[in-house]
């Protein structure tokens, strides 16, 4: 269903479709029923029902899954409407296609799955039967909304675990870059941090309490009309750490699209499925942009910068081999032709 154009501040950068390009893109999705070969699947976006459409599909084929299922919440999906239910009940409806998508997967393949305090432990016990947990991150969301006779809710879940102990986690491609608080010398010089022309910093092993990350808004190039649009940095992280350039991203709740988008920018293969068709035209538009502009917001330099700090952040995202002079001014505008808001 096409919506309605809504009245946008200058300088709202939130990413939208015209009637045309809604047009063109919904041309360009691919439809059930899907080809069968991984080569004509790659680097896809599917309009269509996952939960139909996954026993259609190659076996053995993913190296890393993203689910991003609907929370255990009331929550409208463009045309569609997730309905709450019972934690016994969202347990078995998520038992009753998991096993499915988990023949997808190869056998050295890691998967993460999101969820907040509400689904979260019905996720962990459907994963528990099937999957080896190895860890439940923790994300700061801070634009939670404030409860008069609750705590406000401003976090959410990660599992992550694997199909074996075969698996791939590249902890050096995910450290995060922190102000030193306590800028500690030995002889004069700093231990374990750096002296740089932006700031005190030093490298971090990244732990399983991420308070690093922003919820995309209307400022950011990311942000969409999504309700419920993860991150790019958040999927960035997920990406780097347990999948190599080149392998095969699976995300059968696409969204907005931001699993493809950062797929395509770190050079990883990527399929992806939507229901929502306006949402998988979002999808592709975003996957189309990250063709000419790679940059994830928080990720500079190889490394993913604590928030707030852009100013030190160099302007490319491309790993740095040598360590740069870290930089004052702030990046490039964004380049990428966008569609205006009003
Ligand atoms: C939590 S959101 C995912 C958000 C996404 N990670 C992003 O960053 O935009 C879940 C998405 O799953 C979609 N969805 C729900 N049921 C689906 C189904 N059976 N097949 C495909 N997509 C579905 C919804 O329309 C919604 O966009």
């Amino acid at each position: 269903m096409s919506q309605p154009e809504k009245q946008r501040a200058p300088r709202n950068r939130t990413l939208t479709l015209s009637e045309q390009e809604r047009a063109g893109l919904s041309k360009r999705l691919m439809r059930p029923p899907l080809p069968s070969s991984v080569r004509e699947l790659t680097d896809q976006v599917v309009c269509g029902d996952s939960l139909a459409l996954l026993p259609q599909l190659p076996k053995a084929f993913v190296d890393l899954l993203i689910l991003d299922p609907p929370y255990n919440l009331n929550k409208q999906f463009g045309s569609e409407t997730f309905r709450e239910m019972s934690l016994a009940e969202y347990e078995s409806w998520f038992e009753s296609w998991f096993p499915t998508v988990l023949a997808l997967l190869k056998t050295t393949a890691s998967l993460y799955v999101c969820g907040d305090w509400k689904s979260s432990t019905a996720i962990h016990r459907v994963l528990d039967r099937h999957v080896i947990v190895r860890n439940r991150i923790t994300w700061e969301r801070e634009k939670g909304r404030g409860a008069k006779s609750n705590w406000k809710n401003a976090s959410e879940d990660i599992w992550f675990a694997t199909i074996s102990n075969d698996y791939c986690f590249n902890v050096d491609a995910v450290k995060l870059k922190r102000r030193v608080m306590a800028p500690y010398r030995e002889n004069g010089q700093p231990k374990d941090w750096e002296d740089g022309l932006g700031g005190q910093f030093r490298l971090t092993h990244p732990s399983n309490l991420w308070t690093d990350l922003t919820v995309p808004f209307w400022s950011m190039p990311e942000n969409t009309d999504h309700p419920t649009q993860k991150p790019e940095k958040l999927i960035a992280k997920l990406l780097l750490a347990s999948s190599r350039e080149g392998d095969f991203v699976f995300d059968p709740f696409l969204g907005s699209g931001t699993t493809a988008a950062v797929a395509r920018k770190l050079g990883r293969r990527f399929l992806g499925i939507e229901l929502d068709e306006h949402y998988a035209c979002l999808a592709l538009k975003r996957v189309e942009l990250a063709n000419d502009d790679p940059s994830i917001q928080g990720y500079a330099g190889g490394l993913f910068w604590e928030r707030n700090t852009l100013n030190q952040q160099p302007k490319s995202s491309a790993p740095v081999v040598e360590e740069q002079p870290l930089l004052l001014e702030p990046p490039p505008p964004y380049r990428v032709s966008r569609s205006k808001t009003k």
